[in-house]
């Protein structure tokens, strides 16, 4: 079968032969139908985050998939399912946090992530996978069911944030995200469908015309550009934020976050910068964190019951919005065109092959 992946010492993707994954006990094979691309893909390739399998030759890209089950094995689904299936896998040996489901949880060292850390990825026309791994999805969101992962993502950071702040009435009317990449833009569609904020904002650094732009003001949120209005001065200039959910990976992004807040509000932090140092006022941001009641938490990856989530709420997404958010999906013959990285493009997937041909 073809997969997608980078060769030692290769700096781009290439496509692979390799032979299809046969079903062990608890396992599913599930034939692929679409995977996206992420920032975390560009880090990948570019080698600043994540690494191969030991003792690879090559590494197999992708973990945000969605797929429809060939071989249901023994497990629960049967097939013709569409399911989706989640990133982190044990390291050899299960531990604790597997076994509570709570993988995403875990610290470093103590899991892989499949097309990121330790283990090839979903890129290629065929994948195993054990079945508690792996979320069955609405038929009806096979298409866009690439989206589910990022969506879980934004789920479970959301879920941190607002969990700091359940120990006190907090009523939520304002939220600024940070970002207008994948991410950014999922998360920025979540919160005005799925919450009841009054007034929703997002940064980019582009110039108008420009189609995240046209995406933000669509949703009915206001664009900030980072050029003109720097984070810590979004509280002076338009109002001080409830919510604040950082998905730039632009590490000052994390400090400016605590100017940015209301009194009582959470920032999240989802990017993964590269070590960079810069000078900060740390005793202010202390003082302001402490008197203000303020809350930074960092969230990394998500678990089954995000991805669960992810599923309810993907299919209310306004259909005009993931039509745009979604710039291109590439066969194999084209797959290249998924990993460019302009202003033309926002969110991109590969098609190994079509939910339709498969019914
Ligand atoms: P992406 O496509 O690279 O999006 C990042 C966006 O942030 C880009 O649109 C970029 O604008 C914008 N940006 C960067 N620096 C900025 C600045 N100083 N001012 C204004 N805008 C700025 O990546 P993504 O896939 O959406 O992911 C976003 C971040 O989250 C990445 O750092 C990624 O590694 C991280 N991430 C984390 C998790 C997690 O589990 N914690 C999961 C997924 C992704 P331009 O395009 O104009 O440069
Ligand atoms: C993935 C997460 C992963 C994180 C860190 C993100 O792009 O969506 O599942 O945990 O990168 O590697
Ligand atoms: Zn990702």
């Amino acid at each position: 079968m073809k997969a997608i992946a980078v060769e030692r010492e290769g700096d781009r993707p290439v496509v692979v032969e390799r032979e299809r994954p046969t079903l062990t006990a608890g396992e599913a094979l599930v034939r692929t139908l679409r995977v996206g691309v992420d920032g975390t893909d560009h880090d990948v390739i570019a080698g600043t985050h994540g690494s191969p399998p030991g003792g690879a030759d090559h590494f197999v890209l992708g973990h945000e998939a969605v797929g429809v089950v060939e071989e249901a094995g023994e497990t629960r689904f049967s097939p013709g399912d569409v399911v989706v299936p989640t990133v982190r896998r044990p390291p050899g040996e299960s531990n604790e946090y597997f076994e509570r489901g709570e993988p995403d949880m875990a610290p470093s060292g103590t899991y892989h992530e499949r097309g990121i850390l330790g283990e090839h990825g979903f890129m290629a026309e065929y994948f195993t996978s054990p079945e508690e791994f792996l979320v069955r999805i609405p038929d009806s969101i096979a298409d866009v069911g690439f989206l589910v992962e990022p969506l879980s993502v934004a789920e479970k950071a959301i879920d941190l944030a607002y969990a700091s702040r359940s120990s006190f009435d907090w009523a939520p009317e304002s939220a600024l995200v940070l970002g207008n990449g994948g991410l950014g833009l999922l998360t920025l569609a979540l919160l005005d469908d799925a919450y009841d904020y009054d007034r929703l904002y997002c940064l980019g650094r582009r110039d108008r015309p420009d189609p995240t732009i046209d995406i933000i003001e669509d949703l009915g949120a206001t664009y900030v550009d980072s050029r003109e209005t720097p984070v810590d001065a979004v509280a002076a200039e338009h109002e001080p934020m409830d919510l604040v959910f950082e998905a730039t990976g632009y590490a000052k992004h994390a400090f400016e976050t605590i100017e940015a807040l209301a009194p009582n509000g959470v920032g999240a932090l989802l990017g993964v910068p590269e070590p960079w140092e810069f000078e900060v006022d740390g005793g202010r941001l202390h003082r302001e964190l402490v008197l203000q009641n303020k809350a930074l938490v960092g969230s990394v990856n998500s678990n089954v019951r995000h991805f669960a989530a992810a599923a309810e709420a993907l299919p209310s997404l306004p259909a005009e919005f993931l039509d745009v958010l979604v710039t291109g999906v590439y066969d194999l013959d084209d797959f290249e065109a998924a990993f460019e990285d302009d202003d033309t493009t926002i969110k991109t997937a590969v098609q190994f092959s079509s939910y339709e041909e498969r019914r």
